[in-house]
């Protein structure tokens, strides 16, 4: 439903399109996501938090998804569910959707888990200690990010309900999208920036995939600490496990954006680090350095990229 005051914005290049987005919150939100911008906005600047309420925050494909069950799984003791996880960490931005189920927050049980894409000035807040909830930020290199988010686009081409919002072009153009921030979610690198600022806060955790990747047990440990769910050595280590990459495609149609036998949306694809090598040219990297990477420079924040 496009107005005047959210126009549908899509870059094109010849045939090839960008996903279609409105802009609200500062940020590129995909059509698909709502079937009402204003209502949605209006939604998001008005969300009151709870102090239990439990975010897990990234930038599209950065381990939202794994970040999303490890948190489920501290909450249920190590409990291993088939319940698609939409509906045991909803997404927030879904609150309008309409191709899909719509959440509701409202009717969540406490502690709400919740998950998001918005950055760190565009989430609800808190205003005092009766409402300052917890964020747990998941970041990853945007190399592989950048590979994921597009072969994760391209695949929803599949799907009716999908179509007119996916991207129809190659790899070379979506690149171009990535350093321009024509993509879900805007820049990635103002968007990690603006949670990197916070990773002191209190009430932030700011994790990178590439260091999970590397000892899970011990981030599993660290998460459970952070929010502050006493779990013994052996529920530490089952969740660990549970949560691998291979843990986890045990149930591979849990791990889907919608319902469905279909293979529509699936999220688990390699989860490694170091896939983009498959895809970047010498060129693009350079490209892709001076554009995104350089952006981060003075701030501290430094990503891995090899396995
Ligand atoms: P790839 O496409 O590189 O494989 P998100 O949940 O934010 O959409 O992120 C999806 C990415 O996280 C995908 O990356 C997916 O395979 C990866 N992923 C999901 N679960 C994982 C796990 N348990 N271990 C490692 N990577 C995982």
């Amino acid at each position: 439903m496009a107005s005047a005051a959210y126009p549908v914005l899509q870059t094109r290049k010849g045939n090839w399109r960008s996903n279609s987005h409105y802009r609200l919150k500062g940020l590129n939100i995909p059509t698909l996501n709502t079937g009402d911008p204003a209502k949605l906005e209006q939604y998001l600047s008005n969300f009151q938090t709870k102090s239990d309420d439990v975010f897990v925050v990234s930038y599209p494909k950065s381990g939202t998804t794994w970040t999303q069950e490890i948190v489920w799984q501290i909450h249920n003791e190590g409990k291993v569910s088939k319940e698609i996880i939409g509906r045991r960490v909803p997404y927030l931005e879904f609150v309008t959707v309409e191709y899909t189920e719509k959440p509701d927050f409202e009717a969540l049980p406490s502690p709400r888990l919740i998950k998001t894409h918005l950055t760190a000035d565009a989430i609800p807040k808190g205003s005092d200690e009766s409402s300052r909830c917890k964020y747990i930020y998941i970041s990853r290199n945007p190399k592989d990010i950048s590979v994921s988010l597009f072969l994760f686009i391209k695949g929803m081409m599949g799907a009716e309900n999908t179509m007119e919002n996916a991207y129809n072009g190659p790899w070379e153009f979506f690149v171009d999208l990535f350093i321009e921030g024509d993509v879900p979610y805007s820049k990635w690198n103002d968007h990690v920036l603006s949670w990197w600022k916070h990773r002191e806060d209190p009430n932030v955790l700011f994790l990178k995939y590439e260091e999970m990747q590397k000892d899970l047990p011990s981030h599993v440990r660290r998460i459970a600490d952070f929010l502050q769910k006493p779990l013994s050595d052996e529920i530490i280590d089952r969740i660990a496990e549970q949560c691998t990459f291979k843990g986890m495609m045990r149930n591979p149609k849990t791990f889907k954006i919608t319902e469905g036998d279909d293979d529509i949306g699936l999220i688990l694809r390699k989860g490694v680090v170091g896939d983009w090598k498959n895809y970047f040219t010498p060129e693009m990297n350079e490209i892709f350095e001076k554009e995104v990477l350089a952006k981060l420079k003075g701030s501290g924040l430094e990503f891995e990229f090899e396995p």
